[in-house]
């Protein structure tokens, strides 16, 4: 899995090919999208068209919640996989720890055991849930992708994540949209500056030296551009500590244990 990747969350279904189409220009090779997006046709039409080859190419998609339970999700993996125009997803999540979550794991092995996915996982399982359902299933998650950034560190879960062996990935590396607390950090612009660097760039290298994988949105060709030139310095140990420093909410700013966010997500996402 490349170690950070491009996501097209809140990308306009018309807007995405020509995201994607410019983020696979600027180097980037994986490609977060999700049926909850309402995008992946765009997320196929560009690559199809880009002429990157389909095994230089990781693709993640995520089963939303109204399609939990063993036999919708296994329908909904061959509609995703139908519109991102591919046999195989490289990676496939459960995106939200609601509904019949270990239903959906069983449709979610059974695509892995078949080819349709080269790795699954989960994405918002808090320590908790990660570890009940990672206790109980065949195959362990591979990946948890969860609210990580320089405010909510997620370091509290690493432990349960490394106790099966679950790679974390990063949404939310910057913040958010319409957020610029981190891109207008004073405490990472004071790093930044001694690596000729942007606090943007220096929050996603700060994720990547954890291990963690990164996937920045961007809109704008030249910030896509921006976001993956972080592989040309390395932040030393007083730096990462001092990153260390700004955690706020380790477990993120979603309380996915309040009824209302429930309701929300399925009120708006379907
Ligand atoms: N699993 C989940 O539940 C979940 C939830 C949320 C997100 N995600 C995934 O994670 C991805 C990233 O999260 P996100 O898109 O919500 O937030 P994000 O990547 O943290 O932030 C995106 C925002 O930052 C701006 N931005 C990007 N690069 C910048 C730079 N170099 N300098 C200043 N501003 C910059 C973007 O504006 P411009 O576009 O104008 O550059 C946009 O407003 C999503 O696209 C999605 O694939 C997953």
């Amino acid at each position: 899995m490349p170690t950070l990747g491009y996501g097209v969350f809140l990308v306009s279904p018309d807007e995405c090919e020509r995201c994607v189409t410019d983020a696979l220009g600027a180097g980037y090779r994986l490609i977060d999208t999700a049926q909850a997006y309402r995008n992946e046709e765009g997320v196929g039409s560009a690559w199809r068209k880009s002429g990157v080859r389909r095994e230089d190419l990781f693709l993640t998609t995520k089963v939303w919640i109204s399609n939990a339970g063993e036999e919708k999700a296994a329908g909904s993996i061959d509609e995703s996989l139908r519109k991102l125009r591919t046999e195989y997803v490289d990676l496939l999540l459960i995106h939200q720890a609601y509904g019949d979550v270990f239903g959906t794991w069983r449709a979610m092995e059974k695509a892995y055991r078949d080819g349709k996915a080269r790795a699954i996982g989960v994405s918002n399982f808090q320590a908790g849930r990660f570890f009940d359902l990672s206790h109980y299933v065949d195959v362990k998650p591979m990946v948890n992708q969860l609210e990580c950034n320089t405010f909510s560190q997620q370091t509290g879960i690493e432990p349960v994540l490394n106790e099966f062996g679950t790679k974390m990935m990063a949404w939310y590396p910057l913040g958010g949209q319409g957020s610029d607390g981190i891109v207008k950090s004073d405490a990472l612009a004071a790093v930044s500056a001694r690596y000729n660097k942007t606090a943007a760039q220096v929050a996603l290298r700060w994720l990547t030296q954890r291990g963690i994988v990164a996937i920045p949105k961007s809109s704008n060709k030249e910030r896509m551009a921006q976001n993956i030139d972080i592989f040309d310095f390395t932040l030393a140990e007083e730096d990462m500590a001092q990153i260390a420093a700004m955690n706020r909410h380790d477990e993120g700013t979603r309380n996915f244990g309040d009824p209302q966010f429930v309701k929300y997500l399925i009120e708006n996402y379907g």
